[in-house]
């Protein structure tokens, strides 16, 4: 797997002998807004009390990515933070790979300083061995039962496709909707995934409604805005499709989203783009995206990964996520794009974590 961590620099465009990407989708203006990168620190950043700055949503029940499956061994625990929670997640000496809180309940240690001990993780502090469903089987120093409050919550896991992903939901129900699988990770004549990791300040559901959100592809892309006739937002239970259509090229995309955190992007005969964005809290998400390409096509993949990741790409909602507040309410005119669908298809993962809306917002 190729490793990407932050888009090449606009210094090495030159050195490229194709553009690929502009060729794949032009700029055609370049009215786009660069005052978006302001050179204020973030709000957030500021240690002042905003009565301006209302709570984003909460984190909306769904499947989210742990980790790349390549980058956690066996034997291995790793310590992360998502769902507004410091989490582990270990693989056994079977290869199964297991998500759980963080910290252990005999005196909260955190059990990321942990080893592996056949199917079981072992606290750091004091040894006492979790089973993956989270409760504790063994007190290596005790004779006394175990207590029945003795175990961690843990998290339904599902491994495929190069990704360990975990179920989070409020009210701690079972997974309702499973992620689907893709041929392109399987097909021997698409390359390898090159994998792009980062980290944004944003709220998940601002992100994800970006891809419905007409206008600003001109204005923060430099690209046309797109309208009814270019692209359609379609909804089926938990998943949901944007296709966008650039007829004069002949070309379109395809994004198939599996819940809030998962989505799939395909550029058709160029690339499809595996793509997560696991909430860390309310205000921050990260992002491991794969990006497979089609046969022949991986010469280009730095460009085209720059393409979608850089200044132009998602480099340029960046600072506009970064500075702005979610509206429950915002002032949607026509021209704006299917908003009110998406978040009334949205409001189907926040059962249990907050009121759901009568009415949805105009
Ligand atoms: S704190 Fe984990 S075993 Fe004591
Ligand atoms: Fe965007």
């Amino acid at each position: 797997m190729t490793e990407t961590t932050q888009p090449s620099s606009a210094d090495d465009e030159a050195s490229r002998p194709t553009r690929a990407w502009s060729m794949i989708l032009p700029r055609n203006t370049t009215d786009a807004s660069r005052t978006g990168l302001v050179d204020r620190p973030a709000p957030e950043e500021l240690g002042y009390e905003l009565v301006d700055r209302p709570e984003p949503p909460p984190v909306p029940n769904g499947w989210y990515a742990a980790t790349s499956s390549a980058s956690l061994q066996v034997g291995q625990v790793q310590s992360f933070i998502a769902v507004e929670r410091q989490l582990v997640v270990f693989r056994d000496d079977g290869g199964a790979a297991h998500v759980m809180d963080a910290h252990c309940p005999h005196m909260g240690a955190h059990l990321g300083g942990g080893s592996v001990r056949g199917s079981n993780l072992q606290c750091p502090y004091h040894g006492w061995r979790f089973a993956g469903d989270g409760a504790v089987v063994e007190i290596p120093y005790s004779d006394s039962r175990i207590p029945s409050r003795a175990c961690v919550r843990s998290y339904p896991v599902l491994e495929q496709e190069g990704l360990v992903l975990f179920w989070y939901h409020a009210g701690r129900a079972e997974p309702t909707y499973t992620v689907p699988t893709f041929d392109e990770a399987h097909d021997p004549s698409w390359s390898e995934p090159h994998e792009y990791r980062g980290e944004l300040v944003a709220s998940l559901q601002d992100m994800a409604e970006n891809n419905v959100d007409y206008t600003h592809f001109f204005f923060v892309h430099g690209r046309d805005a797109l309208d009814e006739s270019t692209s359609q937002f379609g909804t089926d239970g938990p998943f949901s499709t944007v296709v966008e259509r650039f007829d004069e090229k002949g070309l379109s995309f395809t994004r198939f989203t599996y819940g809030p955190g998962i989505a799939l992007l395909r550029i058709p005969n160029i690339a499809t783009v595996l793509t997560t964005t696991t909430p860390i809290d309310r205000r921050h998400v990260r992002l491991l995206w794969h990006f497979y390409f089609a046969p022949g096509i991986e010469p280009l993949a730095d460009d085209i990964i720059d393409g979608v990741v850089g200044e132009h790409g998602l480099g340029a909602d960046v600072p506009i996520w970064r500075d702005k507040v979610f509206l429950d309410r915002p002032l949607l005119v026509k021209g704006d794009g299917p908003i009110t669908e998406f978040r009334r298809w949205y409001e189907q993962f926040y059962e249990g974590s907050r009121p759901q809306i009568d009415e949805a917002p105009r």
